[in-house]
């Protein structure tokens, strides 16, 4: 049912890479044509998103039989993500084998919304019926009945014609995805991060409704990128930051004073934790976690916020009560779409105050898109100038280099 993964051809020389994946004190950014050109980006979706693993969300969104969300990866390709008869979370093409129709697609729309991108949707099933000609798909995704069908010459096997499954992995509640039949198993690649996240409890917590914030007008990268980059936080976010301003000691071990990031090679995440300058630090305007810490960390993690990234997909931000995750989704080489969601404790979900305090909670994120948003677009207009740097980095930058060398591994691997 998947077409074979073949060798791909490189549009840059990858040997030009090697620049870009030598330690920060030496390295140079990525060539521009990464950001912007064109036929780069075909040959990335095919060597990253189609081989990769690729987060769709979590597990708690589809908490019973039937349960389902549709969700579009990789340059719109869409999907629908549920849980079997058998309780199995299953991720699947839901493009009909028919004639292409999507099967979740509705079947009429006003005027007005006819050649909309077809809206997701969720809900609770007992199967997938496309509204063209009613083939209906169950749950896993097999054939269950196709109308009209019998004078087939040569009959009609319904078993053939099932809606392609692809790998599914879980971690910590997150549902992970790849379209390569033969990817290695992604749990392996995650020890480090599992180990640095385990008191956390993750997998227990429950989101929020992710926001989708479409076509946000610069390369995916660059959202990865200055999610991840501490060298712009105490610049570009410098009247954002509460600095204890008490010991240099405590200034140089914040985050903000760059903190380094765990990476070899091999590893499916680049994660970091830095130490803020007071106790159960919040992201939100008063700079103090809003709501209770999580019981089961030390007192030193107390005093730390992780930063993740299991590329290509999912950033992840952990605080002392709670976690926010971002899912990047291509959209073109100069677009892409961001879902951004929170994760909290199932107790903390359960306070009286806990939708007055969730608003000023994600209010503190707002403070810092207010200005990451904007230079990251004018970023953007910078690779697409013919005068786009390949410019030199600082040692506080060694995110960069850590995710180059996993991007040329993929594109390397995929190069043959
Ligand atoms: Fe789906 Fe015909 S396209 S049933």
């Amino acid at each position: 049912m998947h077409p074979p993964m073949e060798k791909l051809t490189c549009p840059i020389d990858l040997d030009a890479l090697d620049a870009s994946t030598c330690s920060p004190e030496a390295a140079v950014n990525l060539p521009p044509a990464c950001y912007s050109d064109e036929e780069f980006y075909r040959f990335e979706l095919e060597s990253v998103f189609f081989r990769q693993w690729l987060c769709v969300g979590r597990t708690e969104q589809i908490p019973e039989p039937g349960d389902y969300f549709t969700t579009t990866v990789a340059g719109g390709e869409p999907l629908i993500v549920v849980r079997d008869r058998e309780g199995a979370v299953r991720v699947m093409s839901s493009i009909c084998r028919h004639r292409g129709m999507c099967v979740t697609a509705p079947a009429e729309l006003p005027k007005d919304k006819w050649f909309d991108d077809i809206p997701e949707t969720s809900g609770n099933t007992r199967n997938f019926r496309c509204p063209y000609h009613w083939w209906v798909y169950d749950l896993d995704g097999h054939l269950m009945a196709a109308p009209e069908m019998e004078r087939r010459s040569g009959g009609f096997d319904r078993a053939e014609w099932g809606l392609p499954n692809l790998r599914v992995e879980l971690w910590n509640g997150f549902i992970f995805c790849n379209f390569d039949p033969d990817a290695s198993p992604l749990g392996p690649t995650l020890g480090k991060l599992t180990r640095l996240l385990m008191n956390y409890h993750l997998g227990e917590m429950v989101t929020t409704q992710p926001e989708v914030v479409k076509d946000l007008p610069f390369n995916w990268k660059i959202m990865a990128e200055n999610f991840m980059e501490a060298y712009h936080s105490k610049r570009l976010h410098g009247n954002r930051y509460d600095i204890d301003p008490k010991t240099e000691e405590s200034k140089k071990e914040t985050l903000i004073g760059g903190s380094p990031t765990m990476y070899e090679p091999g590893d499916g995440a680049i994660a970091g934790a830095g130490r803020t300058a007071y106790k159960d630090r919040g992201l939100n305007p008063t700079q103090h976690a809003l709501f209770p810490p999580i019981v089961t960390l030390s007192d030193e993690e107390r005093w730390h916020m992780i930063y993740a990234f299991v590329p290509p997909t999912l950033l992840l931000g952990v605080s002392t009560d709670s976690a926010f995750w971002f899912l990047v989704e291509p959209t073109s080489v100069s677009t892409h779409t961001l879902s951004m969601a929170f994760v909290f404790p199932p107790e903390t979900h359960k306070l009286k105050l806990f939708d007055d305090l969730f608003q000023n909670h994600i209010s503190g994120v707002e403070l810092f898109n207010k200005q990451d948003m904007p230079s990251n677009h004018a970023v953007q207009v910078g690779m697409s100038s013919r005068f786009a740097p390949r410019g030199p980095l600082s040692w506080q930058d060694e995110f960069l280099t850590q995710f180059n060398s996993w991007l040329a591994d993929c594109y390397r691997r995929a190069a043959g």
